[in-house]
């Protein structure tokens, strides 16, 4: 498929998805959100794919929210449609078993900061701004931002930045532990790529596997997770990989993956 608003690089076992609407600060309008559904599905279902990292085109923004201009003279019905829209796309990369990163780049906020927090690990540049401005507009958070946000802050700060639409800085996010990790803006594309790099080094299918359990263990009660758990650990001793990582262990070399 040929995209109107995404760019899609796939290089050595990485997959960068950069948001491609910089004139309008990367805002996810319906067709942008459906790009991202099937950029999501086919990378989910390209063996070459290890690792996938989305950023927003441009210096200024990762992505700006949900497109304003769109979303205007919406009824409530398409109003609904239009949130579903987000989650569909949204789930196509929080439900594939790769390790997802988000590159916040610059202004992440609603439905921009949303992508963020589906996204596994988030890396912000020390200029980026986020925050959820959409109580200002007298909506809510829509694409997941109610829920998402208080499983990885609590509660609390979830209300605080919800209720006050304030904009906080990428350092604030991350002493509530909403974001990994802020870096110098130059160094954004470095620091991401040596950790798409470390990540791509590690045994894929393992990775897939953890990623599943790790988002499921917010939803299960702990006796059925850990028999999950039990159940999938054994599944690992079924591939090649386990058995590379654990000879080249005992050999005292590195492993070399395949993902089989
Ligand atoms: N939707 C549509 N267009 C947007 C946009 C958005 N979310 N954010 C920015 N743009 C457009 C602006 O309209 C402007 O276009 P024109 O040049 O054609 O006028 C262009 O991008 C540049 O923006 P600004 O001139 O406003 O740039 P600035 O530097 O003065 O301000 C900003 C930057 C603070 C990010 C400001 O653009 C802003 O507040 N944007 C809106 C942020 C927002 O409210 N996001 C939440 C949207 S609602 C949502 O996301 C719902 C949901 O959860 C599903």
């Amino acid at each position: 498929m040929e995209y109107k608003n995404l760019l899609l690089e796939i290089k050595d076992g990485i997959a960068v998805v950069k948001i491609n609407r910089p004139k309008a600060l990367n805002a996810l309008n319906s067709e942008t959100l459906d790009e991202l559904r099937h950029a999501g599905d086919a990378i989910n279902a390209n063996k070459d794919v290890w690792v996938v990292i989305i950023t927003g085109e441009g210096d200024k923004a990762f992505i700006a929210g949900a497109d304003i201009l769109e979303m205007k003279d919406m009824n409530p019905y398409q109003g609904m449609i239009f949130s579903q829209r987000g989650h569909e796309a949204f789930a196509a990369f929080e439900n594939m078993n790769k390790p997802v990163i988000a590159a916040v780049n610059g202004f992440a906020l609603g439905g921009g900061f949303e992508v963020a927090l589906m996204c596994d690990i988030i890396y912000a540049s020390d200029k980026a701004k986020v925050g959820f401005p959409e109580t200002t507009l007298g909506i809510f958070p829509g694409f997941g931002g109610t829920q998402r946000t208080a499983k990885l802050c609590g509660l609390a700060k979830a209300k605080e930045l919800i209720f006050t639409g304030k904009m906080i800085s990428a350092k604030e996010a991350y002493e509530i532990g909403l974001i990994n990790k802020v870096v110098p803006h130059e160094e954004l594309w470095k620091e991401v790529m040596a950790l798409a790099e470390k990540i791509r080094s590690n045994g894929p299918i393992s990775m897939g596997l953890a990623k599943a359990l790790i988002n499921k263990s917010l939803f299960l009660d702990m006796e059925s997770a850990l028999m999950l758990e039990a159940k999938d650990f054994g599944l690992c001793f079924g591939t090649k990989d386990q058995k590379e990582g654990m000879t080249a262990f005992v050999e005292k070399r590195k492993a070399t993956f395949t993902g089989e």
